[in-house]
């Protein structure tokens, strides 16, 4: 992200905040339904404050709650408690798609209603109704969620906020492992440290690291935040929910080690313009014994309202290749030319409309005729679902940098790019292209041609966008996670259900769990993905599932196998990825998204086409997932076992075009169950019962490892046969000299080194599997 410059205020660092008193003696308390987990809450003097305690060990000490709102009085004292209710609630739902097929989601809840008098009218008169403000708890067995509520009846109707007075105090200098809060961009490396180092080095990272876009303070890091304690356990907080609101950051008082949340400001500085009724996004503060609880909750998605689109069947998961990694690493363009430093797009005011037809091709532009079909080809014979396209459209010389309100029309092909042929010939394949709609963050211009662009992409068949968000906001002034922002990302979202298209959002807001609701939501970027390369430090892939995940799937981009840039496009000589290709098959389990990409080109996979093999294999929708073993920033390994029910969407889906194949197996069906090519029908008996499969998966960071996989989940007294793609023992994905970690050991880089062995194994087998530095294994595991 770069060409941005930072129009905030920095706070330099956290106030020390006001010690919140001890709870009064006459607290209100609610159990988690295991009884484990404790709330209290308290209006003190006036002012709302909560605690939470685990096994009666301090969890959250003395919180305040609530605002402070542009001028009117603040939220956060003077209050009464006028009424209180419990409740419970035990559902199991079922997602769309997802790591299991059923979801329980079982609460105690607790809703307090305060009152608040002597609110002014805009003539600084008296209100005689009310200010009314209800917290509403929810307590789970793995954690804690609150959020506010405005009721109609109260002298608040249109009000502002200036900050949000929330704190978490944490009862211990904890291992927190952050990135910098941002108003921008979610996409850094992760910093492990105590909560008391954090500004220190925030500081040091700001002076040294060349991402550092929006940072507001040295004392701000972003949510999900994972903690661990000294007795070991995981805390995470969060949000879940956040709509028609700003996002959420953190700011750390390390005197008493209190985070208060912070908002992002819009354009004005204000964080939050509300019209009652209205309520809150979700705050949440997860609490686990075991970091694999971590990765099993579903916290987040359950504080999430239920599916709002009543017919899902065009909803389903994709496997993908793109012309994309080639533009990544600067092997080819986006742009058609290298002719124009100024581009004024046809229905564009003033002078000069660009004339794309004059225009002289720079050669190398990726998203050309014979390269597409080129990859249709290769991901059409892999089993794929679809192709992503960037560079397709015209604009590009001319893109980000320069606050262009009118940067793309997302209508427009580039000469050399047939529109309607690719199609045809995609969809003769079974394949389907993926629509991209880079926005350079112009997100006035967006909302101008949504609907021009979503009818293009029904006309021939697209059901996915891939949109980007890169740059600054237009309209001037405004940040990526601010009010106005997050509620055009779910408009893109909304608009795009109406059309029955699927989204992938990069650079937009962390998710909050919305998938729920919307699961036309397939993927989101909104941490560090593949395409930084080199520059992703080891271990990264070990944290994400504890912190960006925590709140939807991410599009992270994995299958690189040359990860040496260099070797293929001179000028970026030691750019080293640190990964081995077992790494990076192990992350199609570890790293659930529905939307899973093999990023890398098809020259870089064909000389490897037995590694290959397990990517093709892997499905990307579960109905079981165990998380097995994980430690945030040095490992995980997981094991899955497919959905059947939504494999063969996308191959039905091409089956309603006049020219698609309905009732094909789809290529991902095929090869998930290895069905031979002589079986012709998916609707018939041979999928009903198809063998049973699982796989595993297993990374490290830049330490190698040994565990043990007991394979005690698969069918008792079946036999089965595992496939298993391990680093080979001179494996090794930590590239000599690496600045970003200290621990080297006596290996070359050797990432592409690896074994792929076959063993009859049951219920009772036992797996030892070695990781590399910087490695990782997969295992598919098949019914004999
Ligand atoms: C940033 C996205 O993350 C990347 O995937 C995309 O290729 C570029 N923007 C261009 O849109
Ligand atoms: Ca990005």
């Amino acid at each position: 992200m770069l060409f941005c410059a930072p129009l905030f205020t920095f706070v330099s660092n956290a106030q020390n905040y006001p010690k919140t008193p001890e709870m009064p003696a006459d607290a209100i308390t609610l159990r988690s339904p295991d009884g484990q987990l404790m709330l209290k809450f308290a209006v003190a003097d006036g002012h709302p404050q909560y605690t939470l305690e685990r096994a009666g060990k301090p969890i959250v000490l003395p919180s305040r709650m609530g605002f402070t709102l542009i001028g009117r009085k603040s939220l956060d004292h003077d209050f009464a408690l006028t009424n209180t209710q419990t409740s419970t609630f035990d559902e199991t739902w079922e997602p769309v798609w997802g790591e299991e097929s059923s979801i329980r989601n079982h609460y105690n809840e607790l809703l307090v209603t305060l009152e608040q008098h002597g609110a002014l009218d805009w003539q600084g008169k008296v209100i005689p109704r009310a200010t009314v403000m209800l917290i509403r708890f929810r307590l789970y067995d793995d954690g804690l969620a609150f959020r506010y509520e405005f009721p109609y009846e109260n002298a608040l109707t249109y009000f502002k906020i200036e900050e949000e007075l929330t704190e978490f105090a944490m009862a211990g200098d904890h291992t927190a492992w952050w990135i910098p809060g941002d108003y921008d961009t979610q996409e850094y490396n992760y910093t492990e440290s105590k909560l008391s180092e954090i500004p220190v080095k925030a500081e040091a990272m700001r002076r040294t690291y060349d991402g550092v876009w929006s940072v507001f303070s040295n004392s701000a890091v972003q949510t999900a935040l994972q903690l661990k304690t000294a007795d070991g356990l995981y805390l995470n907080i969060h949000e879940a929910a956040a709509l028609n609101f700003p996002t959420m950051h953190l700011l750390i008082d390390t005197a008493g080690l209190v985070f208060r949340a912070a908002l992002t400001p819009d354009a004005e500085g204000v964080k939050g313009r509300l019209q009652a009724p209205c309520r809150t996004p979700w705050r949440t503060v997860m609490v686990c014994e075991k970091a694999t609880d971590v990765l099993a909750s579903r916290l987040i998605l359950n504080l999430n309202e239920p599916c709002a689109i009543e017919d899902v069947s065009w909803i389903h998961p994709v496997k993908y290749m793109g012309v994309w990694w080639e533009m990544i690493t600067g092997k080819s363009s986006w742009n058609y030319t290298d002719d124009f430093r100024s581009v004024r797009l046809p229905g564009d005011e003033g002078e000069g409309i660009t004339d794309y037809a004059q225009a002289k091709p720079n050669g190398h532009h990726g998203a050309n005729n014979a390269n597409v079909r080129r990859v249709i080809d290769f991901a059409a014979e892999n089993g794929f679902d679809a192709i992503l396209i960037e560079g397709w459209n015209i604009g590009w010389e001319d893109w980000v940098g320069n606050q262009k309100y009118y940067v793309f029309d997302f209508i427009t092909p580039y000469p050399d790019f047939d529109l309607p042929a690719l199609n045809k010939y995609a969809h003769e394949k079974g394949i389907r292209l993926i629509m991209h709609h880079e926005t350079s963050s112009s997100t006035a211009n967006y909302e101008r041609w949504m609907e021009k662009a979503y009818t293009l992409m029904n006309q021939y068949g697209y059901n996915a966008v891939k949109s980007g968000y890169v740059g600054d906001i237009l309209p001037y002034g405004e940040n990526h996670f601010s009010q106005p922002t997050n509620n055009h990302y779910h408009y893109a979202v909304t608009e795009a259900a109406q059309h029955h298209i699927m989204v992938d959002a990069h650079e937009a807001v962390r998710p909050t769990g919305l998938c729920r609701t919307w699961p036309n939501m397939i993927g989101n970027e909104s941490a560090m993905g593949t395409e930084f390369k080199g520059k992703i430090h080891p271990g990264h892939t070990t944290i994400l599932p504890f912190t960006r995940l925590q709140g939807g799937p991410m599009d992270y981009t994995p299958g690189i196998f040359q990860t040496d840039i260099g070797k293929f496009v001179s000028w970026q000589q030691g750019n080293r990825m640190c990964h081995t290709i077992c790494n990076q098959l192990g992350l199609y389990v570890t790293l659930y998204s529905p939307l899973q990409m093999a990023a890398d080109l098809p020259e870089h996979y064909e000389p490897f086409m037995d590694a290959f093999q397990f990517i093709k294999d892997v499905a990307v929708d579960w109905d079981k997932s165990l998380y097995l073993e994980a430690e945030p920033g040095a490992y995980i390994v997981t094991a899955r076992h497919p959905k059947i029910s939504s494999l063969n969407k996308a191959a039905d889906g091409v089956g309603t075009l006049a020219d698609g194949k309905k009732g094909i197996i789809s290529g991902a069906t095929r090869f998930v169950y290895a069905i031979p090519d002589t079986v012709e029908t998916c609707h018939g008996a041979s999928l009903q019962t198809p063998r049973d499969v699982w796989y595993v998966g297993g990374i490290t960071d830049e330490n190698a490892r040994e565990v043990e996989v007991k394979l005690d989940f698969l069918k008792p007294g079946v036999k089965y046969e595992a496939t298993i793609y391990a680093d080979a023992l001179n494996a090794c994905g930590l590239p000599e000299n690496n600045s970003q970690t200290t621990n080297h050991n006596s290996l070359k880089y050797n990432p592409q080194a690896y074994t792929i062995t076959k063993k009859k194994v049951n219920s009772k087998s036992v797996l030892k599997l070695r990781m590399a530095p910087c490695g990782g294994f997969a295992v598919s595991v098949r019914e004999m």
